[in-house]
Formats: structure tokens, C-alpha cells, sequence
């Protein structure tokens, strides 16, 4: 989704803010801009579409001298992807531009007022009301009341405000009901227009705004500051040598420093060459905070020989596998060791439920952990898509543990769910794969993947990480009480190898993706730890091939799905070695009863299967427990042969991102 990129210093400014925003491309967009200063004046230059077409646009200005630049990639929520919708955006006197990732929620009010007082808009966007609001405080002076006790209250208190007053032909003399409960009084109390500050302006107009923003707001007038504010959308500041920068994530920003600042919630900075002042909107306090040295190299995402990322991260699988259990499994001794966890070790003791908070792939990933800590630690889990757990209202108790799964560890919704159990005392784990992410900076606890840098929207290796992982805490729960301890332990370690089987013999799956990719729906069924696999392999298809998949469990089949199979409808059945095995091909022997094409994932070595279907896919022999990692890269690969049968854009699918960072 949207990205961020930021620079002020004393080097030209456009080209890290552009290779700063291809490095954030992965993220999903759909157009781009850039703002900056040279010779003291301001100019923005936006494209729909790549980056690239921005850098063409950029190069036809010829040489650029700016010590200052934002630019943004726009995912569009507000207005189609458009020059007018792209950011940055500014206020009518071209003087306040803005880049901002999130949502505002009450743009429609802000936006209304705004045009009472003459205010003109050109985009169908949110962000557009921010450099206008900046503006109008500006111009309008900023209660000073407001400033002084800079109090916003919660989100709740600033949904029943209205913003902008409605107070147009005297506003001097009225009670405003400009920001929130605290009440503004625009008159005797207010800081008169023309004294008003930037920043000041910059911070009355935060506090009118509901929902979600990261914002990097640049005004002419002060052309050797960048100020920024952040709520609830990921935003980190690049500490350089008389240079500083501004990125949605730090990959934007690694080839040029690895110090970094993270801001909090309703934090705001004033970004100079030199200096990065931090304020707390909320307590009204400056903020002193040290930067933090990144301790990973950046891991160049590179192509390499394959035509896709998402083929070379499926192709990842082993050494994605192998990353996971370095140093955490030992052969020789048994043993797990998760560093990550040794804090709360003595806490995990106590805990006797487990709910599992994701979205996306890592909830089917979290859906397999479901079955792994349940079977082998005995734990109750339970797994929540975290857009509906941050809105429920149920109970849980101190001997409760949230774990969230992120592969970017910045999805907004699972940030919502950890933040809903903030102040309940509840354990708060995070499976993440980005390292420094937001939610690897807000868990207590946590387990890192360790996949590198997924750059496929479509999350492949993410998922084998993750339910690897999972097995791993599994196991690290089962404090070895369970038969299973030792086999899987084991099996664990030989997984690698028999990923890279599956991986060496693609051909077949390529075939039959291509027999297959004509349909318009499918099925997919599984049992036990493959129903997991059924859902997460229906959302692959969907994803990338725009193929309607649903994902059911087998045992449901006479409870609706069989409604739908004809000869039309194909079914993808999962059917490994298992001790439900039998009651899976009763199922297959249903859809074939009635004309439903069947292709099957079932077990080397099982002949059986072989008489009763013809389109089988083999995997290697293993633990029941631990089939769902070698699952999924056949369905991984099945969906994306028929993406490119389909001739479609494997990595950047219509109207999805990478990382969700807005609800
Ligand atoms: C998006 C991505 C998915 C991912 C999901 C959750 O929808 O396209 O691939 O599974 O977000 O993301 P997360 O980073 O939290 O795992």
C-alpha cells in the first residue's frame, strides 16, 4: 500500500527519494509523485502508474538542484488512480504539500467545512483536506487553548466532535467545535493569524483528524524542514550525516544509513538537515529519543534467472525451512530453543489459551498452528481474523496469550488487535518476518521467520516460515511432554530436503495447472491439517489467477459445496497420507459421481489413489503434522502456472497490495 520516502540535506534530494520509492514498490501502487524545492521554489510532478514513468517525467526537467524532496506511491482508496488523486497534494497557494499513507476517516466533515470557507478542491481524495486544514489554521490562527493542553482525547471523543467549525460569519465571536471535547475557543484565546507556526498549524490540523496517517508535510517558506506526524501507519526517520530521511519502512532508506528513529502514535517531527525534533501532540511534551542502529543488511530483492518473484520464493522453500530452524533445533540433543521467547518463558507456564490474531495467508498459516499447539502442547487456540477480533467484544483473562502473525508486520488490522488488549495484561506474542517492524516492536515476546524480503504480493515462503515457526513453539510449549516431540523435531529437519524433491519435479503441476486454468470456480478440500491447506490454497488461486476458489473442509461436502459440483466445477482435493485418508476419497468418489473433475495432492508411493483419479500430484512421505509446508508449495505453484497460463501480472495482481496498512 501507499509509501513514503523523505530526504533533507545537503545532497540532491530526488534520486534517494525515487530509489526509495522503488525499493517500496513491492508494497503495491498504482501511481507516484514527488515534491521538491529548488531555487526556493516548489514543484510536484505526479504519474499514474511505475515509478518509472515518474523518473522519465523527472528526467525531462533536466538537472534538478533540491536539497529537499517527498515523494509517495499511491494505492488508491479515495478516487481511482489518477494524476489528481496521486500524491503529494497541496493547499490552493501551492505553498503545504503533503504525502500521507492511512485513511482519513472524517474527511467527508473537514472537507465540507473547508469548502464553506472557500476552500477548493481538485482530487476525489482523503489526504487532500490535510495541506488545506494546515493551511486554514495558517491563516485562521490556532486556539491556543488547544495548544496548551493538546488535548485530543480518544478516538471515540474525537468522532463526536465535529471538525471545523461551523461557525463561518463570526468565528471570532463563537464557540468553536474545531478538534474535540477540550473544546477550542477561536477568539481572545487564540493565537492570532500571521503568528501562527508551521508546526503549530501542522498540529492543530492532526488533531481535527480521525482514523489512520503517516504524513510528511513540507511548506515553501521553510524550505530546510520536513515535518511528519504519525497515528497508527508505519513511519520511520533515516539519522544520516547532515542528512535525514523519512520512509514508510526502513527498507526505503538502508542503502543510506542504518540509524534509525521509529515514531510513536501521535508523535510529530520536525526533520531538518541536522536535527530531528520529536513532540507528543497528545501530552503536549518534547520528546527526546536516540536513534537505533538496524542490525540486518538489507537484502536486495534480485530476480535473478526467474521470470517472477513468486516463482523464485516458492523456490525458497528449503533454505526459507532451513532459516527458520537454524540454530533453534538441535538433532543431537532434542532440544528447541527459542531465543525470542526466553523472556517470557516463565509466563508462558501459566498460559491456557492461546488466540491466534492474522490476516490474509499468515491466518491460514496460524489456522495450521491451531492444530500443531493444540495437538502437541495440549493448549486451546483459537484463530481470529484480526479485523473481526479488534471489533468483538469477549472476554479473555490474564492466563490468555495473543499471538499475532505478520509477514510484514505492519498490516493495520493486526496492529488493531494487538492494541484492542493493550492495559488487559494478556501475553502479547508476534510471529513476524520484517525485523523491526511495528509489530515486532509492539509484541512483548516473539519468534522471527527470518525468510528475507518477501516481494511478491502473493505470500508464498512467508506461510512455510511462518507455519514453521509454529511448529517450533509447538514444540517449545510441549516442554517435550508429547510422543510426537522427538519425530517431528526430527522430520523438521529433514523438511528441507523433501521441499527441494517437489521443487526439482515441477513439470507435472505445470501441466495440469495448464489443463485447469479454463475453469471459472473451484474447489478445494482437505481434512484436518490439510483443511487449512484447502483454504489458504483457494485464496492462492484467487489472488493471482482471479479464478472464483473456495476452500472447504471435506467433511462439509454434503452440507452445501456438493450443491455446486458439476462438470464445470473442478476440485483440488488434498489427499495425503492420513489416518482420515479413507473418508477424504469417499468424498473424492461423491464429486466424481456427479461428472465434478477431480486433481488430487496425495502421497508418494500411494496407489490406491491412482486407480480412482488420474491427475495426481505427489508429495514426499512425512509427518501428518508437518504435510501443510509441503502442501502448500504444490499449491503455490499450481496457482501460479495458471497465472501465467493466463498471461496475468503474477507479482502485482489487480487491486491488491503487500501490505495492508490501512483497515
Ligand atoms: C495482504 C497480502 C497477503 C498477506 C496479508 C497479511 O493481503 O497481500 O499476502 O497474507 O496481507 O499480511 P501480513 O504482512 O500481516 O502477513
Amino acid at each position: 500500500m501507499c509509501g513514503i520516502v523523505g530526504y533533507i540535506g545537503n545532497k540532491s534530494a530526488v534520486k534517494p527519494v525515487l530509489s526509495g520509492l522503488k525499493a517500496l514498490e513491492y508494497r503495491g501502487y498504482d501511481s507516484a509523485g514527488i515534491s521538491f524545492i529548488s531555487k526556493d521554489k516548489p514543484l510536484t510532478i505526479k504519474q499514474v502508474g511505475r515509478v518509472e514513468a515518474l523518473e522519465e517525467e523527472l528526467a525531462e526537467q533536466g538537472t534538478i538542484t533540491a536539497n529537499l524532496a517527498i515523494g509517495h506511491t499511491r494505492w488508491a482508496t479515495h478516487g481511482s488512480p489518477s494524476i489528481l488523486n496521486a500524491h503529494p497534494h497541496q493547499n490552493t497557494d501551492e505553498t503545504i504539500f503533503v504525502v500521507h499513507n492511512g485513511i482519513i476517516e472524517n474527511y467527508q466533515v473537514i472537507r465540507s467545512r473547508l469548502q464553506k470557507f472557500g476552500y477548493k478542491f481538485v482530487s476525489e481524495t482523503d489526504t487532500e483536506v490535510i495541506p488545506h486544514l494546515i493551511d486554514y489554521y495558517l491563516i485562521e490562527g490556532v486556539s491556543q487553548e488547544t495548544q496548551a493542553s493538546g488535548v485530543q482525547g480518544t478516538d471515540e471523543e474525537r468522532k463526536e466532535a465535529v471538525p471545523i467549525s461551523t461557525v463561518t460569519a463570526n468565528r471570532s465571536s463563537k464557540r468553536s467545535n474545531l478538534g474535540a471535547s477540550a473544546g477550542r475557543v477561536l477568539g481572545s484565546a487564540r493565537k492570532q493569524a500571521g503568528t501562527v507556526s508551521f508546526l503549530e498549524a501542522f498540529e492543530a490540523a492532526l488533531k481535527d483528524l480521525v482514523g489512520a496517517y503517516a504524513i510528511g508535510a513540507v511548506y515553501a517558506k521553510e524550505p530546510g524542514k520536513i515535518y511528519v506526524a504519525r497515528l497508527s501507519s508505519p513511519l520511520v526517520i533515516g539519522v544520516g550525516v547532515h542528512e535525514n530521511f523519512l520512509a514508510s519502512d526502513p527498507t526505503a532508506i538502508m542503502e543510506h544509513t542504518k540509524k534509525v528513529i521509529y515514531l510513536n502514535d501521535y508523535e510529530v517531527a520536525e526533520i531538518s538537515a541536522d536535527d530531528v525534533k520529536i513532540h507528543d501532540i497528545q501530552k503536549a511534551i518534547a520528546v527526546h529519543r536516540e536513534h537505533e542502529e538496524l542490525d540486518f543488511d538489507q537484502e536486495k530483492a534480485v530476480l535473478g534467472d526467474y521470470p517472477h518473484f513468486m516463482l523464485k520464493e516458492i523456490f525458497e522453500a528449503p533454505q526459507t525451512i532451513q532459516s527458520a530452524t537454524r540454530g533453534r533445533l538441535r538433532a543431537d540433543t532434542n532440544t528447541v530453543k527459542l531465543g525470542g521467547l526466553e523472556s517470557v518463558d516463565q509466563q508462558l507456564k501459566y498460559i491456557d489459551r492461546i488466540v491466534i490474531v492474522a490476516c490474509g495467508t499468515s491466518y491460514y498459516a496460524g489456522l495450521v498452528g491451531e492444530y500443531l499447539i493444540e495437538e502437541l502442547a495440549g493448549i486451546p487456540v483459537e484463530v481470529q481474523l484480526a479485523s473481526e477480533f479488534k471489533y468483538r467484544n469477549e472476554p479473555f483473562s490474564r492466563s490468555t496469550a495473543l499471538l499475532a502473525i505478520s509477514q510484514s508486520g505492519e498490516t493495520a488490522d493486526t496492529i488493531a488487535a494487538i492494541k484492542k488488549v493493550e492495559g488487559y495484561g494478556v501475553l502479547r506474542l508476534g510471529i513476524v518476518n520484517t525485523v523491526g517492524s511495528t509489530i515486532a516492536r509492539m509484541t512483548d515476546a516473539g519468534v522471527y521467520c527470518h525468510a528475507g524480503p518477501e516481494q511478491s504480493v502473493a505470500s508464498t515462503k512467508a506461510f512455510i516460515a511462518q507455519v514453521t515457526v509454529l511448529a517450533e513453539i509447538a514444540l517449545h510449549l510441549s516442554q517435550g511432554r508429547t510422543r510426537l516431540y522427538k519425530p517431528l523435531l526430527q522430520e523438521l529437519l529433514k523438511l528441507p530436503e523433501k521441499a527441494k524433491e517437489i521443487l526439482e519435479h515441477t513439470e507435472e503441476i505445470e501441466i495440469l495447472a495448464k489443463k485447469y486454468s479454463g475453469y471459472r470456480d473451484f474447489l478445494y478440500l482437505g481434512r484436518n491439517y490439510s483443511y487449512p491447506c484447502a483454504l489458504e490454497g483457494a485464496l492462492k488461486l484467487k489472488e493471482i489467477s482471479y479464478i472464483h476458489a473456495e476452500g472447504f473442509a471435506a467433511g462439509e461436502m454434503k452440507h452445501g459445496p456438493l450443491a455446486m459440483i458439476d462438470q464445470d466445477f473442478p476440485t483440488f482435493a488434498i489427499a495425503c497420507k492420513s489416518p482420515l485418508l479413507e473418508k477424504t476419497l469417499s468424498n473424492i468418489e461423491e464429486i466424481k459421481a456427479r461428472k465434478g473433475p477431480v486433481l488430487v495432492i496425495a502421497t508418494k508411493g500411494d496407489k490406491q489413489i491412482k486407480k480412482l483419479i488420474s491427475d495426481v500430484i505427489y508429495i514426499p512421505d512425512t509427518l501428518e503434522q508437518l504435510q501443510p509446508l509441503l502442501i502448500a508449495i504444490v499449491l503455490q505453484l499450481f496457482s501460479y502456472y495458471v497465472a501465467v497460463e493466463k498471461n496475468l501480472n503474477v507479482d502485482r495482481p489487480r487491486n491488491l497490495a503487500k501490505s495492508v496498512t490501512v483497515e
